[in-house]
């Protein structure tokens, strides 16, 4: 079976980008692969995090992935910092990549205009940790939003070179970016992705927001005054309506058109908010009943763990060995 590896980052709440550039396609790979979904806590403290917060988060995100569908008895679920390989390997693949490279990575380029002198040496280094994660094991594919392209395409490069450079070690992954999710974006500002750390929650949808927090933040949405539901750059806040639509629903964007012709944008709206509702409203249930039952949720993070580092640690291996360390 081809191997899958994807994860996310306990650093905020997930939004409905989360939900639908990532999770709800993972669902769909499942079956077919052989699936690692990992919780990336070193990823998280980049970035200062609240401890409580971050653990709290980190099993959350966890229950998400079980209450979305991810099915805990055919993939491995586990947390990055259980699995020292993953902090081991990034330091190897850190001198395998140029500060070049590093320095060139939009994301980087974003937050530390943001962040200015108080950027951590973390966020520098972390795509590298992202392709040992995803070079660890053997991954054929990494299901992702398209913020996360140019970091993939670095852990190309970091493979291919370490292969180059010693012999076949590392499987080249390819990136599997969802058509119509590849980007949700921001309800109040659809000209920048939808985020768990931007500023304004009407902004964003939280995939544990209620029905009622949901419906305002849906008809609240900045749309135009063409007032034609159509998929058009022209039109972004639209478009973006009609991209989560499409997400949930299936429907072709040309098929959305076709059932909103002549209706305002408040029908469409409204639809909008009752196929975000439906579809979250389970998985917040199932999420709450999860929580509440802590050790089911150990019991799958140790297993996952377990099968996890076996498979890593014969990867660090074998980087060791071709580096020329001493393998005791
Ligand atoms: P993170 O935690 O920022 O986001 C998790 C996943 O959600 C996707 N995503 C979106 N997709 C569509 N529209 C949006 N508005 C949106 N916002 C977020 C992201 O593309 C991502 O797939 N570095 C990664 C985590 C990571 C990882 C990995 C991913 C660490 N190691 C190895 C894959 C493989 C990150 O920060 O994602």
């Amino acid at each position: 079976k081809k191997v899958i590896f994807s994860g996310i980052k306990p650093s905020g709440d997930l939004t409905l980008g989360n939900y639908l550039g990532a999770i709800k396609n993972w669902i769909k790979l499942q079956d077919e692969y052989d699936s690692y979904f990992c919780v990336v806590d070193l990823h998280a403290i980049t970035v200062r995090q609240e401890p409580a917060l971050l653990r709290k988060r980190t099993l959350e995100i966890l229950a998400i992935y079980i209450a979305s569908g991810i099915a805990p008895e055919k993939n491995t679920l586990f947390i990055q910092s259980h699995v020292p390989a993953h902090s081991e390997a990034a330091w190897l693949l850190n001198c395998f990549t140029y500060m070049g490279e590093l320095s060139r990575m939009t994301q980087y380029k974003d937050k530390a205009q943001k962040l200015g002198e108080s950027i951590s040496a973390g966020l520098f280094n972390y795509p590298v940790l992202m392709a040992a994660d995803i070079l660890l094991y053997n991954t054929d594919l990494v299901p992702v939003g398209k913020d996360q392209k140019q970091h993939l395409e670095l852990a190309r490069d970091i493979a291919i070179r370490f292969n180059n450079l010693y012999s076949p070690t590392f499987k080249v992954p390819e990136a599997y970016i969802p058509e119509r999710a590849a980007k949700i974006m921001d309800l109040q500002d659809p000209s920048k992705k939808m985020s768990k750390s931007e500023d304004n929650p009407n902004g964003y949808i939280l995939i544990m927001d209620p029905p009622e927090v949901i419906r305002k933040k849906i008809s609240r949405a900045v749309t135009d005054t063409v007032g034609v539901v159509r998929y058009s750059d022209e039109q972004p806040g639209i478009k973006n309506l009609i991209n989560i639509l499409s997400a949930i629903t299936n429907m072709t964007p040309e098929e959305i058109e076709r059932r909103y012709e002549g209706s305002g944008y408040a029908k469409f709206k409204e639809d909008v908010a009752e196929a975000v509702i439906n579809e979250l409203a389970p998985i917040q249930n199932k999420v709450k009943e999860l929580l509440d039952d802590k050790t089911y949720l150990e019991n799958i993070y140790k297993k996952g763990a377990e099968k996890a580092n076996y498979v890593a640690t014969k990867t660090l291996r074998k980087m060791q060995r071709k580096i020329g360390f001493i393998i005791k």
